[in-house]
């Protein structure tokens, strides 16, 4: 999801993400009320003019006068890339490093099933929807079968939907705002179904990846489907409504943003901005009141309440207890019925990438992508059986959920979440582990864990002990601190966390900043790039990452745009070993106004896997567009380019031209 965007008010989308809304963290009180635009904005700056520019102190003049000529073609010294870099940019098309292909594998319309219907965006329904490939894919997990590099299940989040860019005849433009007609309960309806998630079986015939329609795990999961709530806080009276008494039985997973594939092959869908699907009131004096606060609930970016009662808190006030979880489906079974395990903690749930610790256990980084919110692990009770698939099937039921405190010092300590240690007692209102899991936020408020600039996805290298965070940006941050350097933090920047030794269940490690994002050349922007790293390399904003089989890390962005940065989103290489630490080069960038999802590596390394999630969504601040863009007038008809299709969000398949190692 994007953040931080400026005055343009699309009704779903900018609320949905509380664009200058307040951080939600009460034990911060931020202020600021200036985005990037009226700081750091491109506009701010002179361009191209290096002389009159302020030089970073870590970046050297001659790097940036190399830039974009001298390493555009060549390996960096020390680097384990040596791909030809794209030129950074924005335009209607996406791009990819000389000597690859970037191939459209599956967009939002396109049959999951061989009896699905044809895509028609004019007369879109519910039933065809569910039959078809769902909007926004965000995450992107790739489970081979039967070992294979070549063949196996693509599992890709759908975390929104932009109605402005789906529906045709539904948006009229009133100055240079974008206004939504009121939803039809049709269209609510064809939205859930684009939501969740898609599970679908790929082949790679002739050296290109296609999709598999008759396979038999093929399936879709939307925000009706039936699922099972699962550990601690499974059937507490907090989670009970009238239509399931039980408080262990929901219907749906709604803003599914990254995920995970675990050990065991199953899929892992987090539940992020849940809060925006709810609205209503909630009754005088409720005792929910201040958990909903804490979590922005109700956000009333979508009308799914006038027709559907659970999201309406007048009528169904426990119904948001049920969201804000980590999925896990089995991907082997398409009857299979989804697992939200609670415990894993409520919140605004970015990602869960896994991998295993020294002693087998099971080890999940967790970030809760908010303003001032917190970077979590969890630690199964039980280990991975390697022999036994269904053994691992209830891991996720019990284990430690911890946060994380960085200290000034480089050192990270990671807080149990225990009902009844330290003050998660019934003294503040935690009666039992339920309760904590439930309030996550507030229980980790109290631990005094370090307020974080968003983070996002979290990749561990089982290899190193390492895991890398993806702090996204914040530009309310008045106060700095070690891990948090930067006040309006525009750009975002990664930490490094080594785990002590080397054993990712630690419960002590160092921290380290890997690298402050933004524009190296503009010296207030305090970008740590390595001096080594090209006019095309650096980026804003990280969100989403990988860590491939060769323990290299890739990184994708979400908010770099025209006024912001010059250029589009995408995904970059970046070093993080030896003299190349901390350079970065563009491998691929998406089309306007879109973010860079996934990215997936296969095992073998020879396909990535992205995802580009809202096309279109923007233009206005780019010169070859420069208006609203919507439904009737895109600023990209990507990837079909044809004018009776709208644009769609597709999962992209990159491969080596004649084969081989990607990067
Ligand atoms: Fe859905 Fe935190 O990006
Ligand atoms: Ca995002
Ligand atoms: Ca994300």
């Amino acid at each position: 999801m994007k953040d931080d965007q400026p005055s343009r008010h699309v009704f779903r989308t900018s609320q949905l993400e509380q664009a200058d809304g307040p951080g939600l963290n009460p034990t911060k009180t931020p202020t600021m009320g200036e985005i990037i635009a009226a700081r750091f904005s491109r506009r701010g700056f002179l361009r191209g003019s290096m002389a009159s520019v302020a030089i970073s102190a870590t970046v050297s003049p001659m790097a940036i006068l190399a830039a974009g000529d001298a390493h555009a073609q060549g390996a960096v010294e020390g680097s384990v890339f040596d791909f030809p870099e794209v030129q950074a940019g924005v335009d209607a098309d996406h791009h990819v490093a000389e000597g690859y292909d970037a191939d459209v594998l599956l967009r939002w319309g396109d049959k999951v099933f061989a009896d699905a219907p044809e895509f028609d965006p004019t007369n879109q329904s519910e039933a065809a929807q569910e039959r078809q490939f769902g909007y926004n894919n965000d995450f992107v997990g790739f489970i081979p079968l039967e070992g294979a590099d070549d063949h196996g299940l693509l599992v890709v989040n759908h975390e929104y939907t932009n109605e402005h860019l789906m529906f045709p005849g539904i948006v009229t433009i009133e100055g240079d705002e974008i206004v939504v007609a009121e939803a039809t309960e049709d269209r609510v309806n064809i939205e859930m179904a684009a939501h969740g998630g898609t599970v679908i079986e790929i082949r790679k015939v002739d050296g290109k990846w296609q999709p598999v329609l008759d396979g038999a795990m093929n399936r879709r999961i939307t925000a009706k489907t039936p699922m099972q709530i699962t550990g601690p806080a499974a059937g507490h009276a907090r989670l009970q409504t009238s239509a399931d008494p039980t408080g262990t039985e929901v219907l749906g997973t709604i803003n599914n943003c990254a995920g995970g594939v675990t050990p065991w092959g199953t899929y892992i869908m987090a539940e992020e901005n849940f809060h925006g699907y709810f609205t209503g009131e909630l009754p005088a004096d409720h005792a929910e009141a201040a958990n909903y606060e804490r979590v922005g609930v109700p956000g009333g970016s979508y009308d799914w309440g006038r027709f559907h009662d659970r999201f309406d808190l007048s009528k169904e006030p426990n119904e948001p207890n049920r969201f804000g979880w980590v999925v896990e489906v089995d991907v082997n079974d398409p009857e299979s019925t989804p697992k939200k395990r609670t415990a894993l903690g409520r919140f605004k749930h970015e990602g869960a990438e896994s991998a295993l610790a020294k002693d087998g256990r099971v080890v999940f980084y967790l970030g809760d992508d908010e303003r001032f919110d917190y970077v979590y692990k969890f630690v199964t009770a039980g280990t991975y059986n390697p022999d036994d698939r269904a053994a691992n099937m209830d891991l996720l039921d019990e284990g430690t959920l911890y946060v994380a405190r960085f200290d000034e010092g480089g050192n990270v300590e990671w807080l149990p979440l225990v009902h009844g240690e330290g003050p998660l007692t019934a003294e503040n209102g935690f009666e039992s582990q339920a309760d904590v899991l439930i309030e996550t936020r507030r229980a980790a408020d109290l631990l005094e864990a370090t307020p974080m600039d968003r983070p996002e996805d979290i990749q561990p290298n089982p290899e190193t002990g390492r895991a890398y965070v993806m702090l996204t940006n914040n530009t309310k941050r008045e106060e700095a601190n070690a891990a948090n350097p930067r006040v309006e933090n525009a750009f975002g920047h990664i930490i490094e966390i080594s785990e002590d030794g080397g054993d990712l269940a630690a419960l002590t490690g160092k921290w380290e900043i890997l690298v402050q994002c933004g524009d190296p050349s503009i010296a207030e922007v305090g970008a740590t790039f390595s001096t080594e790293t090209t006019a095309n390399g650096w980026f804003g904003m990280p969100d989403n990452c990988a860590v491939d089989s060769d323990g290299r890390l890739w990184v994708s962005t979400d908010g770099n745009s025209p006024s912001d940065t010059g250029r589009t989103d995408g995904l970059w290489a970046m070093d993080t070993e030896g003299a190349a630490r901390g350079t970065s080069r563009l491998f691929y960038r998406v089309p306007v106004g879109a973010e860079m999802c996934g990215p997936c590596p296969t095992p073998d390394l020879t396909t990535f896997f992205v995802a580009v999630q809202h096309p279109a969504d923007g233009g206005d601040d780019w010169e070859g567009f420069g208006r609203p863009s919507y439904y009737e007038d895109l600023s990209t008809r990507w990837p079909d380019f044809d004018d009776a299709m709208p644009v769609r969000p597709s999962v992209v398949a990159i491969t080596k031209q004649g084969g081989g190692k990607i990067g």
